[in-house]
């Protein structure tokens, strides 16, 4: 049987330059990242797919994949897969949990105070040789929000939700928490969604997309926010609706948001975010360090290498296909 396996892109980490001693495998060779046509093509016939959350799993692609049996992605997130498709298969789903909890949250983090300290607009102010004399040092110049000692809110407290929190210690924030299953986390007071809308300064959102979650933060719910609250979205942009969340901004209602995710990657240039105040925007860098990426591509083929080998992948997004 053909031990064939394909990459939709180049890897870094040490894993990837070793993999070919493993398995016979082919890279896409770019430039750029493969697109669905040219990745169902490339891929076709093969045993093993390590992709990322760009590239589309969905059911025509898996149904075209009849020698698939594995699929390997280098993110912690799978909604970019049709999971239920591939765990009627049988097929199991590698993914990259844990290694970039902290990394993630540095990222909600310098949104956050990016976002409340007006970082990139001031930033932009003085590049542009906008810092005139008259406004050298006034009292009103430039003011935002205060990020120590305010509320803030995390929608999610799983792995990064929690690391955001332990973050917001150190800054002297109280912290509210809503998840769907409660958790106990020292010093983070679990409240139902609307009361954390209600009192939060800051909201951000850490939760997988999934059906339940599309939209959470919606027209209404962001009705009931406290006025001049700012919101961070480090998670899927799925989760927000994106042009409430603009009009919310433009109106007033909301102060700030620092946002790195968006509906739809990259984002579209009439995406109504862009054209929004105050809002510090990223691509997608949530987890993007050296470490952090080297560290996701070594799970990557550490769950391909173990599904090639029979082995029940260290790390599996879809553990019901494995009946032991
Ligand atoms: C990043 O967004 C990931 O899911 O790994």
């Amino acid at each position: 049987m053909s031990r064939r396996i394909f990459v939709s892109h180049t890897l870094p980490g040490e894993g990837f330059r070793h993999l070919g001693e493993h398995c016979e495998f082919e890279v896409w060779p770019g430039p750029g990242l493969i697109g669905p046509a040219a990745l169902r093509e490339a891929a076709s016939g093969c045993r093993g797919l390590i992709c990322l959350l760009t590239d589309r799993i969905d059911a025509g692609f898996i149904e075209s994949m009849r020698q698939l049996e594995f699929v390997s992605s280098m993110s912690v997130g799978v909604d970019h897969v049709d999971v239920a498709a591939l765990t009627a298969r049988g097929i199991p789903l590698g993914h990259t949990p844990g290694v970039l909890v902290e990394t993630t949250a540095d990222t909600a983090f310098a949104l956050m105070l990016a976002a409340a300290r007006r970082v990139a607009e001031a930033d932009a102010f003085v590049r542009a040789g906008r810092w005139s004399p008259q406004q050298a040092w006034a009292p009103e110049f430039f003011v935002g929000t205060d990020v120590g000692g305010a509320t803030l809110g995390l929608v999610g407290l799983g792995e990064i939700g929690q690391a955001v929190a332990r973050r917001a210690q150190g800054f002297g924030m109280r912290v509210l928490a809503w998840n769907r299953t409660p958790r106990e986390v020292p010093g983070v007071e679990m409240v139902d969604l609307d009361e954390l809308l209600g009192l939060s300064d800051f909201v951000s959102l850490h939760v997988a997309l999934t059906a339940d979650t599309h939209h959470l933060l919606n027209a209404a719910r962001i009705a009931r926010m406290k006025p001049g609250a700012i919101v961070v979205n480090t998670a899927r942009g799925g989760v927000l609706d994106e042009a409430a969340l603009a009009a919310a901004l433009a109106d007033g209602r909301l102060a700030a948001a620092g946002i790195d995710v968006y509906e739809r990657e990259p984002v579209d240039a009439d995406n109504p975010l862009l054209m929004a105040p105050n809002v510090v925007l990223a691509p997608h860098i949530g987890s993007a360090t050296l470490k952090t990426r080297a560290r996701m591509a070594d799970m990557a083929v550490a769950n391909a290498l173990a599904a090639l080998a029979g082995q029940r992948m260290p790390h599996c997004a879809n553990p019901g296909v494995y009946r032991d």
